[in-house]
């Protein structure tokens, strides 16, 4: 199944509320919530409250996205807050495999995100225990940035280990992911399409999602047959 994750970093933050409705609208099935501490990454979002927040306003599952160096310390806070997936990136998990089994003890589906220079590789004796490997197409921080190639190749490889593990994890794309870009991240094999500056805009952010999702389902149906 081909989803959309709307980013809502680049969304209203005024109107938070009528931009999830909008993105639900569109289609969109899940929602990413990028959390960002200033020392992973050169930028601060939001944390639990926001999360809280959110998850009375809409049925769809919130995807977080821990861009944070201690995520170990927070997988309760955002438990409890009503998140339903937990992503926590390789670079910071000194015991990425306890990190998981946290993530997985509170209740959350559990998955591991890759910067652009970190290969895939690191996490095969991790993935049986992944809902969803995250593969970073920008190097994180910031909305709008230019889709990195290189991330076609990696999820390409995810999918070859998924198939040769008889695994099932997911693999979700972040960063870039356009209507000009999305058709090559699920021909590579993506199928959690994270897009935000894609997708809000005033005026827009219904039919971009809708376009986006056409997009994509076409490139996917290509892929089956
Ligand atoms: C970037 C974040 C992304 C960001 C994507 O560090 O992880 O989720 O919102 O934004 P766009 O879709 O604008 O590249
Ligand atoms: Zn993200």
């Amino acid at each position: 199944m081909i989803e959309l994750a709307a980013s809502i970093l680049a969304a209203d933050f005024a109107h938070l509320a009528d931009e999830v409705a909008l993105v639900e609208l569109g289609g969109a099935t899940l929602l990413h919530v990028d959390i960002m501490d200033g020392h992973f990454v050169p930028n601060i979002t939001f944390g639990p409250p926001v999360v809280k927040a959110l998850r009375p306003i809409t049925k769809l599952p919130l995807d977080c996205h821990m861009m944070v160096d201690n995520p170990d310390n927070f997988i309760q806070d955002f438990a409890e807050a009503g998140a339903d997936m937990m992503s926590v990136h390789q670079e910071v998990c000194r015991h990425l495999h306890r990190t998981l089994q946290q993530i997985i003890l509170h209740g959350m589906l559990p998955a591991v995100v890759l910067n652009p220079a970190t290969p895939v590789d690191t996490l095969i004796e991790v993935l049986p225990m992944l809902h969803h490997v995250l593969v970073m197409s920008v190097n994180p921080g910031f909305g709008g940035q230019k889709f990195l190639p290189l991330a076609l190749d990696k999820i390409a490889h995810l999918a070859e280990l998924r198939e040769e593990m008889g695994l099932n994890f997911r693999i979700e794309v972040d960063g870039g992911v356009a209507h000009d870009t999305v058709a090559q991240v699920v021909e590579a094999g993506a199928d959690m399409l994270v897009a935000g500056s894609a997708i809000f805009s005033p005026g827009k952010t219904e039919q971009n999602a809708v376009e986006f999702l056409k997009i994509a389902r076409a490139a996917g149906s290509v892929q089956v047959a």
